[in-house]
């Protein structure tokens, strides 16, 4: 039996159900765009674990009227995927996404395109801030194109991992070890964000937000050089990205190691927002560094680091090693609606998923029929939840681990491009029948 025999609790009216993807992770079409800095990262021998590229990846970018035949069979309210940057500077970019999201549209499909997915322009780097203002640029131009169809925008898809692993720690694209020279690329991505904001509002937009990814850090003991690591791990993944965006400053004196006219680029940064996106996939353990460099979840984490992350035991993993810990979803964002209280909008669950192979994926319909219900206990604890969204539609380039980990409710096949409904888009569809 994969799912509880009770049927799972009736969510608010108008709450909406969907699926996520990214364009790097999906379009392929690699030689019809601009480089990102993704391409480059995945051409150096090593910096992915099978040596793949995403230059075919799912094709989507040929073949996105079957993958919306997908989505609507699915009967998903809506789709989040994302807006390839450096394919809206490329000659013909922007037709593509004017395409799809009339295809959506069509379909009955609400289109939510994030406008930052980690596929930076090769020319451009996050450590200069003159980005944040090229990417407003590049976000008025979106918004002009496909506003008139378009209605909710998410501007970045987690900054936090795009801070740590391409920058700090190097395991991401561009590939950069800087540790805690890194945090720079934590403000301008969050500068670029508020002047998104400004960006959307401009031209029309009304239901703007991000989708940040959080989890609860758990402390290995109560001894503390445990707890003090914990607190630290917890800044630097959940504070310091929420604190700016919902309290309008920096956590524990952050922001004097940020560039710039920190105070006045933090009335930017904390433009209001519509709803919070959060990105949940598990809890982390973390305790005091240990002294060496630690594998974990397909990461190396440097023992210079002043914390280090551990097994949580007793729980079941998906295949990447992951833990599965549903109450973590309800855990975290009570903590946020404590936290955060009136300053946090409605949240929409951006992504939650998990690695596993096959087909007659079961395992992936228990891990998602255990964290629908731990967000309905969430509901009911008085948390504003909007939506919740699926990570991913379809098995898809799973950044520096290639092909191997898959996250879709649509199996592909790398060799002949075929999808294949798993067991799970099936589960899906019923769930979001017996909703309506
Ligand atoms: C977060 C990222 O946004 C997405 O690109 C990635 O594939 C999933 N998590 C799974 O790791």
């Amino acid at each position: 039996m994969a799912t509880e025999e009770h049927a799972i609790p009736r969510f608010p009216a108008g709450f909406l159900w969907g699926v996520s993807t990214s364009a790097h992770q999906i379009e392929g079409a690699a030689d019809e765009r601009e480089r990102s800095v993704w391409d480059t990262f995945t051409a150096e021998p090593g910096r992915v674990k099978d040596g793949s590229t995403a230059a075919v990846a799912c094709d989507h970018y040929h073949r996105y009227r079957e993958d919306v035949a997908l989505l609507a069979g699915l009967g998903v309210d809506a789709y989040r995927f994302s807006v390839s940057w450096p394919r809206v500077r490329s000659e013909g970019g922007l037709d593509f996404y004017d395409r799809l999201v009339d295809e959506l549209v069509a379909a009955g499909v609400r289109p939510v395109p994030t406008l930052f997915h980690w596929d930076l322009p090769e020319s451009l780097d996050w450590l200069e801030r003159d980005t944040a203002s090229r990417f407003a640029e590049y976000v008025s131009l979106v918004a002009d194109r496909l506003g008139d169809r378009v209605d909710k925008w998410i501007t970045l898809n987690e900054p936090a991992e795009h801070t740590l692993f391409g920058h700090a720690l190097g395991a991401h694209a561009p590939g950069k070890q800087l540790m805690f020279d890194a945090l720079p690329v934590a403000h301008h991505q969050l500068l670029g964000h508020g002047l998104a904001v400004q960006a959307l509002r401009a031209a029309g937009a009304t239901d703007i937000g991000i989708a940040n990814s959080h989890g609860p850090t758990w402390p290995a003991s109560r001894e503390q050089p445990d707890l003090e690591a914990a607190d630290f791990y917890d800044l630097l993944l959940n504070r310091l990205f929420a604190d700016p965006l919902l309290l309008g400053e920096y956590p524990s004196g952050l922001g004097e190691l940020m560039p710039g006219d920190v105070a006045a680029d933090l009335k930017v940064i904390s433009e209001p927002l519509d709803f919070y996106g959060v990105n949940y996939y598990s809890p982390t353990r973390v305790g005091a560094p240990q002294g060496e460099d630690i594998e974990f979840g397909g990461l190396t984490i440097p023992a210079e680091l002043p914390f280090s992350v551990q097994e949580i035991e007793g729980v079941p993993v998906t295949d990447f090693g992951w833990p599965v810990v549903p109450e973590g979803l309800t855990e975290l964002l009570t903590a946020f609606h404590e936290r955060y209280g009136d300053r946090l909008p409605p949240v929409v669950i951006t992504e939650n998923g998990c690695s596993y192979t096959g087909v007659d994926d079961q395992d992936r319909i228990t891990y998602l029929d255990r964290h629908i219900r731990a967000l309905h206990k969430a509901v009911e604890a008085g948390v504003d939840v909007r939506g919740y969204f699926v990570w991913s539609l379809m098995d898809n380039f799973e950044w520096a681990e290639g092909y191997a980990r898959r996250f879709g409710l649509v199996h592909v096949d790398f060799e002949t491009l075929a999808r294949t409904p798993k067991a799970s888009y099936a589960w899906y569809r019923e769930l979001l029948r017996a909703q309506r």
